[in-house]
């Protein structure tokens, strides 16, 4: 999304840079695709909240209808204390892990939770707990395909869900454990490529449906998210019209496998939020590195945002869109590179070795404004507080041009805020 360049700087001016600007006409227009590719009868979405965790989202989605996916306790206390209903009928908000960590079980059973279990021994624990309500299994199908490798959420080196040949045994288990099996679940990941993307989905329902007949208390049926977001180019996004009727087809084909009505489940993240949010960004300076015998010289950038706020280029070498807000000067590689004491601390990378990849950008003066676009999944959710730095500050623009304030800057209070001296 492009905004008027003093408009950025009287917000800059009010709250700092860096700064992450939501837009919510964007993010509503990506809540009504959604909305549009689950609207047959029984199609049912949910947000993978993990990809952005801010209440204002969370409200936005409560507001249209679209359920949860939490990964944490505190995710799932977040959705709950942002209006959505606790309880397992219907069940609103799923929790979803490979382990029950800090509060994660409590927050589960106080709230009647649907627990969706990604590993067997999860289970045993839950049975340990006293739990004997409704649970959904996830589960690995054996294939899918992340936007990189190290997403990959199906297949043997994947960490995600239970085996597909073992998962009869942790019915078995469940069933002997008081526990009715309601939902299967499987996430595939994003892969790069639509046609992809739709076979693993087709492929998946294939084997959901030869599941169902084996699950007698059954109601739902869950896809997972994975619905891409094209990074590159704003232009060229994924076509919603096939995914909806592929999610009608597979519900219906789900549902006459097992001679009933299955509720069919899509849990995305970052399809909804990813262009909805730029992180907005200064640069500080401009310098230059030769050419010797180690390697070829760059110019850099020195902007004050950092992978402490947006780590997936640092992470796995993704591509955002970088513009030097209004700058004339003609383009020449640039590396836009941050404030951290890391040498991996640059946005411009990518490659099979995630080197250095020099950006054609115009080159900067110090002052100016650099908006790093479609920063609005696994952005400031995945932001941290590594060299002390607080995280930034988030801000909501309305499409009549309102703004909201909806985090703050972290303070040294803030960081020190769990540090204590308590003997035990
Ligand atoms: C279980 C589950 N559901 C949904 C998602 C959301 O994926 P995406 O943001 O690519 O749609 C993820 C991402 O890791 C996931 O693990």
């Amino acid at each position: 999304m492009k905004h008027d360049t003093a408009f950025i700087r009287s917000i800059a001016a009010k709250v700092g840079t860096p700064f992450w600007l939501y837009d919510a006409g964007v993010i509503r227009q990506r809540i009504a695709d959604i909305q549009f590719m689950s609207s047959a009868p029984n199609v049912q979405a949910r947000f993978a909240m993990k990809a952005c965790p801010a209440t204002k989202v969370l409200r936005e989605m409560a507001a249209a209808g679209i359920w949860i996916d939490a990964v944490s306790g505190n995710e799932a206390l977040r959705a709950l204390r942002a209006g959505h209903a606790p309880g397992n009928t219907p069940p609103v908000v799923c929790f979803t892990a490979d382990v029950f960590r800090d509060n994660a079980l409590d927050v589960v059973l106080k709230n009647g939770l649907l627990p969706n279990i990604g590993s067997p021994g999860m289970v045993q624990q839950l049975r340990a707990a006293g739990y004997t309500g409704p649970v959904s299994l996830r589960v690995n199908p054996g294939f899918g395909h992340g936007h990189v490798n190290t997403c990959d959420t199906g297949g043997p080196s994947s960490k995600h869900g239970i085996w597909h040949q073992r998962i009869i045994t942790a019915r078995d288990a469940a069933v002997s454990a008081g526990m009715r099996v309601v939902m299967l679940h499987s996430h595939i990941g994003s892969g790069p490529k639509h046609q992809e993307l739709h076979d693993n989905l087709d492929r998946l329902a294939t084997e959901f449906a030869e599941m169902v007949p084996l699950f007698p208390d059954v109601e739902a049926v869950s896809l997972g998210g994975g619905i891409p977001h094209n990074y590159r180019d704003p232009a060229a996004q994924i076509a919603i019209e096939p995914l909806r009727d592929l999610f009608t087809r597979c519900q219906q084909r789900i549902s006459a496998a097992a001679k009933r009505t299955i509720r069919l489940e899509i849990e995305p993240g970052r399809y909804y939020v990813a262009p909805g949010c730029t992180l907005i960004t200064q640069v500080h300076d401009i310098k230059e590195t030769s050419t010797n015998e180690k390697g070829a010289g760059a110019t850099f950038a020195m902007v004050d945002a950092g992978f402490v706020d947006l780590v997936r280029p640092a992470m796995y070498g993704s591509y955002h869109r970088i513009e030097i807000l209004d700058s004339t000067a003609e383009p020449e590689p640039i590396v836009l590179a941050g404030p951290l004491c890391e040498s991996g601390d640059v946005f411009t990378r990518g490659g099979a070795d995630e080197e250095l990849q020099p950006r054609m950008l115009p080159r900067p003066k110090v002052g100016d404004l650099v908006a790093i676009y479609d920063a609005g999944a696994y952005g400031a959710a995945m932001s941290s507080n590594y060299n002390s730095i607080g995280r930034a500050p988030q801000v909501w623009v309305e499409p009549d041009g309102t703004c909201e304030l909806i985090s703050r800057r972290e303070t040294l209070d803030d960081l020190l805020k769990a540090e204590t001296s308590e003997r035990l």
